[in-house]
């Protein structure tokens, strides 16, 4: 529980833990007392920060770059990769916003884009691959790991396999799924991938980072140079563009040192519990929601093939609207999504316990 409420919108915004406010807190005192002077201190924690994110998604400190959100990272990849007339993208659609506007608007530059339908709760692998085999081979395909709403889950090694097989990049959105289900980047081989910090990963909004492989990273234009950029960063009199070696060349200014601050408390956390023991315990609450809903007469509207779940299960009401079910249960003390995909989107991250999904499930009006 916390605080006063059942909280199970991780899938939403996440409830801080206290060590990443104190982190925060710290940065911000830090900077009130001797702002400059603090700032060299901080730049060895921004790159152990980038080691541990690396380590936490499978991958090197040399392939993160910090973003400020998840659209952010996208963006670089769909607006970098200088694509235009006569180039095919592949994007799976009837997802959220910031995984499907950024590659649809790359039409306006002559790129040929095709999204694919969603069937039920995801994307169908099959559906996918057929677009990526029919037609030009896709520049890129673009999809997301986990879906918003549904909490449906793609199996990213076997499209990043039929999709290399085509000579196509393929771009993740990992929001949904990291931080509360064990992700390693390299095992899938994806190309590019991005997320915000403030959902599974339990930190403030605002703070992300995006993965580029790293034998793709010289694909990518650098769009917004700066002094951070670059190799001689501090030597303010030298202009030489001479790019960072890794995807910290993308980020070109100055990084949010509070918001770091409480992403690395926050990672150390999550890295301290383990990815598979946290998923292991949000799979056990998700599973206690799928039976309570069951039993109380809703609709689940979540795949519960194993291969396909998540963190997030939606349901709808038998003769009650999404809304007012949400607002209803928020009444009594019990936060979750609604409208979403047609019903409430429940999504527990690990700290919740049983007591949270029983109190939805006693919210329930039958
Ligand atoms: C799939 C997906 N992508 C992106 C976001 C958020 O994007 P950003 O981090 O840019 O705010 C969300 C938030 O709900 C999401 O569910």
């Amino acid at each position: 529980m916390f605080n006063r409420w059942a909280y199970l919108d991780f899938a939403g915004v996440a409830p801080i833990p206290q060590i990443a406010v104190d982190a925060a807190t710290l940065a911000l005192e830090a900077q009130a007392l001797d702002a400059i002077v603090s700032v060299d201190d901080t730049e060895a924690a921004i790159e152990e920060l980038r080691e541990d994110v690396a380590r936490f998604v499978g991958a090197t400190a040399e392939e993160i770059a910090f973003v400020r959100n998840t659209t952010e990272g996208l963006g670089w990849v769909a607006n970098g990769l200088g694509l235009g007339a006569g180039d095919r993208v592949v994007v799976a659609g009837d997802d959220f916003p910031s995984a499907v506007l950024p590659w649809t608007n790359l039409a306006a530059r002559g790129v040929d884009v095709d999204v694919v339908a969603r069937r039920g709760p995801g994307v169908v692998l099959d559906d996918l691959v057929a677009a990526v085999g029919g037609g030009k081979p896709p520049a890129l395909v673009a999809l997301t790991w986990v879906h918003y709403a549904t909490g449906w889950r793609t199996d990213l090694g076997e499209i990043v396999r039929a999709c290399h097989e085509r000579g196509s990049l393929v771009c993740a959105d990992v929001i949904q799924g990291v931080g509360v289900m064990p992700l390693d980047l390299h095992a899938t081989g994806v190309d590019f991938a991005a997320a915000d910090g403030h959902k599974w990963l339990c930190s403030v909004e605002g703070q992300g980072f995006l993965y580029v492989r790293h034998s793709v990273l010289d694909r990518l234009q650098v769009l917004e140079p700066g002094w951070n950029s670059v190799v001689q960063r501090g030597q303010w009199e030298d202009l030489a563009w001479t790019p960072d070696p890794g995807a910290r060349r993308l980020e070109g200014g100055t990084p949010t040192r509070v918001a770091l601050a409480a992403l690395l408390a926050s990672l150390h956390l999550l890295a301290s519990t383990g990815s598979e023991r946290i998923w292991d315990r949000v799979r056990d609450l998700t599973n206690r929601v799928v039976a309570g809903v069951h039993d109380a007469g809703m609709n689940l509207l979540t795949a519960r093939d194993p291969a396909h779940a998540s963190g997030i299960v939606t349901f709808s009401h038998p003769r009650m609207r999404a809304e007012d079910l949400g607002a209803l249960l928020r009444s009594r003390g019990v936060v979750v999504a609604a409208p979403r995909g047609g019903g409430v989107r429940v999504s527990p991250h690990f700290v919740c316990n049983e007591d949270d999904v029983d109190a939805l499930l006693e919210a329930l009006p039958r």
